[in-house]
């Protein structure tokens, strides 16, 4: 045993500067140690104390909606996420509603009031994703621990803050590990008693409001006036009723909360538009030139370059731009879908149950759909001819006459949302990309929103929102699959499938009759329902066989009502059974949109029998 101590002892002797300094490193690396780990107490010490006060702030926080954003911006100072969102629970209708949205590094989202970001479904800002959260959750969709879950392709973390009051969800970068954060479940813990607050405030508000017996949608509104200020491409806007020596306003949208508040109170200032609108009742004004003198004070700012002034029947409406606007979102259609829609919300807001002039103001939603239609040559006549083939496969499946008025209303107003999207996008002429498609895809939920307006028929609306889906859970907006898709919305989606080929795009040329039957009955059970795509095809199979028997393969263009009753009429073909409606010089395929017989599936079924029968001959 002693030779070990005397070999340790010899080791010690002759290394005793490197163990002096391995002990001096030991020493000073356990005090490291301990200054690390008391820094790092005082660290969350300190934190817990900033979001203490900070809670106090937002306690002591009167105004609502900056109550809201400061509990949002207190979460997103603690985690590291792309959007964050507040839910509050809507006791009306027992689910939690969206309140207030901020999106990570992007100020104009932290100055918005609404609660809900702009978006056309899931939008993507350019080469970026951005997630567009639902309005609303159903209480029982809430889990009691933070869980992720996942909506669409985006990764959202559920962050239940106190039951049956509130949560807030985020989504995008590191949301997984912020559901083991520590010092996020502290914030989340302490927001308790401001969300709860904010839930109250609410629910009193809304208390308040039903007990004055008003029955307006604060939402509706708002939905209302986003819909108008995306339809003619602007950032602001407001809705007065202007009647002799009174002004009222009765709606008013993006505008800050100060500024709202220094024209709510300059209101009587803002009559004078009515006579700034000009004769036309519509008018564009320039801060660069002289007009912009005759604005009212209280709308002249620095950060505004363009106006556009409307007046319908009701009112005045004014939009404002901080960018020279798009020539296209003044086109004629657009200042038309305006002056209804302020129509409409006029009738909101009185509570006017006239379901006589509801119903004229619908009809006149689905004329502007025509006026839409007939932008373009190869979409005239479109959506009456989308909406005529789903009633035929309505009433072949026998859907009661209830249902096929809903689905026909529905069909015909399925593109009414691309009212959302900007004309340069609308009209391209060639393939969207990937920022441009996202944008054309939210006319899906931007049509189910303006029906939803226009209509209390939620079908007609869902109709509208689903007709995109695919059975096989490809599609947009929501990725919704098989039976989970309206069956309205899924004979909407093979039509257009079976139209989107006969009659071509602006970038490809139509398919002939058979091509586009084989492509049907190829997509049935992936994109489109299999029952809906053998209906059709059955029923053109008859109609084949019925028309075959008077020497025509399906009978001429007017007869298979293809196109809307005011082109044929138009057509030298028309009513003429003499001869093929090719058979005319002149004949109206052309002017309504296909560069020739070629692309009619009368004329194409007509040669395609004729060439079968010569090699039957042969
Ligand atoms: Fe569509």
């Amino acid at each position: 045993m002693s030779e070990y101590f005397d070999v340790l002892r010899g080791f010690i002797s002759k290394n005793d500067h490197s163990v002096y300094f391995i002990g001096l490193f030991i020493v000073c690396l356990l005090l490291l140690v301990l200054l690390l780990v008391k820094a790092g107490k005082q660290r969350k010490l300190n934190s817990k104390i900033t979001v203490l006060d900070r809670i106090e702030d937002i306690h002591s926080e009167s105004d609502y909606e900056k109550k809201l954003q400061k509990i949002l911006e207190l979460v997103s100072e603690n985690t590291n996420a792309d959007g964050y969102f507040l839910y509050l629970q809507d006791k009306l209708n027992n689910r939690y509603r969206l309140e207030k949205a901020l999106f990570a590094g992007d100020k104009k989202h932290k100055t918005k009031s609404s609660g809900v970001e702009v978006g056309y479904g899931r939008i993507m800002s350019y080469e970026k994703e951005i997630y567009s959260p639902p309005i609303a959750f159903d209480n029982a969709q809430i889990p009691q621990k933070p869980e992720v879950l996942m909506d669409g392709r985006f990764t959202v973390l559920i962050l239940p803050v106190i039951k049956d009051k509130g949560f807030i969800s985020i989504s995008g970068r590191s949301v997984r590990k912020a559901m083991k954060d520590q010092q996020l479940g502290y914030v989340l813990q302490k927001l308790q008693s401001v969300i709860t607050e904010a839930a109250d405030s609410k629910s009193r508000t809304e208390q308040v409001l039903r007990n004055d017996l008003i029955q307006k949608d604060v939402s509706l509104f708002d939905d209302v006036m986003e819909i108008t200020l995306l339809t003619v491409g602007a950032d602001a806007g407001l809705f007065l009723g202007i009647d002799n020596d009174y002004c009222e306003l009765k709606a008013i949208y993006g505008f800050s909360d100060e500024k709202e508040e220094k024209i709510k109170t300059n209101i009587d200032q803002t009559m004078i538009l009515d006579i700034l609108a000009g004769s036309e009742g519509y008018r564009i004004i320039d801060h660069t030139k002289s007009e912009y003198s005759e604005m009212p004070d209280v709308l002249k700012d620095g950060d505004i370059s363009h106006y556009l002034l409307i007046r319908s029947e009701r009112g005045v409406f004014a939009a404002f731009y901080s960018s020279e606007p798009e020539k296209g979102f003044f086109i004629d259609y657009r200042i038309d879908f305006v002056r209804l829609i302020m129509d409409k919300l006029s009738m909101l807001i009185a509570n006017d149950q006239d379901v006589q002039a509801s119903e004229m103001l619908l009809d006149r939603l689905c004329g502007l759909v025509h006026k839409i239609d007939d932008e373009e040559p190869y979409s005239v006549g479109y959506s009456d001819l989308l909406s005529r083939y789903c009633v035929i496969i309505a009433r072949e499946t026998g859907m009661n006459h209830h249902e096929r008025l809903n689905l026909e209303k529905a069909a015909l107003l399925s593109n009414i949302g691309s009212l959302a999207v900007p004309e340069s996008i609308l009209r391209k002429n060639g393939i969207y990309d990937e920022h441009e498609y996202e944008i054309v895809k939210g006319h899906a939920v931007y049509g189910a929103r303006i029906a939803a307006i226009f209509t209390e028929n939620k079908l007609i609306a869902d109709h509208i929102r689903y007709h995109h889906e695919r059975v096989d859970g490809l599609g947009y907006p929501e990725g919704l699959s098989g039976d989970d898709i309206p069956y309205g919305a899924r004979i909407i989606g093979t039509v257009q499938s079976f139209l989107s080929k006969i009659k071509g795009r602006n970038y490809r040329e139509p398919l002939p009759f058979e091509k586009i039957i084989a492509f049907i009955s190829d997509e049935a059970g992936k994109s489109l329902d299999g029952a809906v795509v053998e209906t059709l095809i059955n029923w053109f199979r008859k109609k084949q066989d019925k028309q075959s028997l008077s020497g025509k393969p399906l009978g001429s263009c007017w007869e298979m009502r293809c196109s809307s009753e005011d082109i044929c009429q138009k057509c030298p073909a028309y009513l003429r059974k003499d001869k093929f409606c090719w058979e005319f010089p002149e004949n109206n395929c052309r002017a309504h949109g296909n560069n020739s017989c070629e692309t009619c599936y009368v004329y194409s079924e007509y040669m395609l029998r004729n060439s079968k029968s010569s090699s039957e001959d042969k």
